[in-house]
């Protein structure tokens, strides 16, 4: 998969006002901070496209990119910003909620995970209502660059056991660094495929 072209498309705070759902598209979600701006930056090979900070709770609004004039990547907020009030926190799962149930043209939600971490409940909860409300969704596990090669298998392996006690089968799981771009060929390749299965079920 090549990108030839990543654009800022739109902000908004409600699907309504989305753009037009001819296009497929891609969303990512994850808690505050996981690296979600970053992995789009990474993807599409352009530092600045997405806005990151090393401060959580930077992306507040869905954020559609037009990818080679043909399909989006959508920048979703966090969730679990400790900081948050309890009413901006269901304002977020309001508006994401509506997002990811009324989008159509939604093909895949990438789940981002901090590598590093132990699983963490809302995590967890957040795939188990995917699963319940058929949302298909991936997960990365992201900033690998930070651990060991070793300390690395040993999380993701902890964390795919821990996954198969609610699920029967895993879904695709990638690994990522924003600052080695590890991960970068096998979720393009990835996207390529969903992209083609797409176009072969409307012609
Ligand atoms: P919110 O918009 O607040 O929900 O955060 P986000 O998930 O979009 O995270 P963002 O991409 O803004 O990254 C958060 C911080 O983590 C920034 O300081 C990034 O530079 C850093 N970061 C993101 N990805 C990686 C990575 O793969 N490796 C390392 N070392 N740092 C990363
Ligand atoms: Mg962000």
């Amino acid at each position: 998969m090549v990108i030839s072209s990543a654009d800022f498309l739109i902000s908004n705070t409600t699907f309504k006002k989305c753009p037009e759902d001819e296009k497929p598209e891609f969303a990512f979600i994850g808690r505050s901070n996981v690296g979600k701006s970053s992995l789009i930056n990474m993807l599409t090979d352009k530092k600045k496209l997405a806005k990151t900070s090393s401060t959580p709770g930077k992306t507040q609004l869905i954020n559609h990119f037009i990818i080679n004039e043909n399909w989006y990547l959508v920048d979703l907020p966090g969730y679990g910003y400790a900081k948050a009030s309890k009413k901006s926190r269901n304002n977020w799962e309001q508006f994401i909620a509506e997002y990811l149930l009324h989008r159509k043209n939604l093909l895949t939600t990438f789940v981002l995970i901090d590598s590093r971490l132990e699983p963490q409940n809302i995590d967890l909860e957040f795939m188990n209502w995917c699963g319940e409300k058929e949302i298909p969704f991936s997960i990365i596990f992201t900033k690998s660059d930070k651990l060991s090669s070793s300390a690395l298998q040993k999380k993701i392996s902890f964390y795919k056991k821990e996954l198969l006690k609610y699920w029967e089968e895993l879904p695709p799981v990638f690994i990522s660094s924003s600052q080695s771009n590890l991960g970068r060929e096998s979720v393009l390749n990835y996207l390529n495929e969903i992209l083609e299965a797409f176009s072969q079920s409307r012609s």
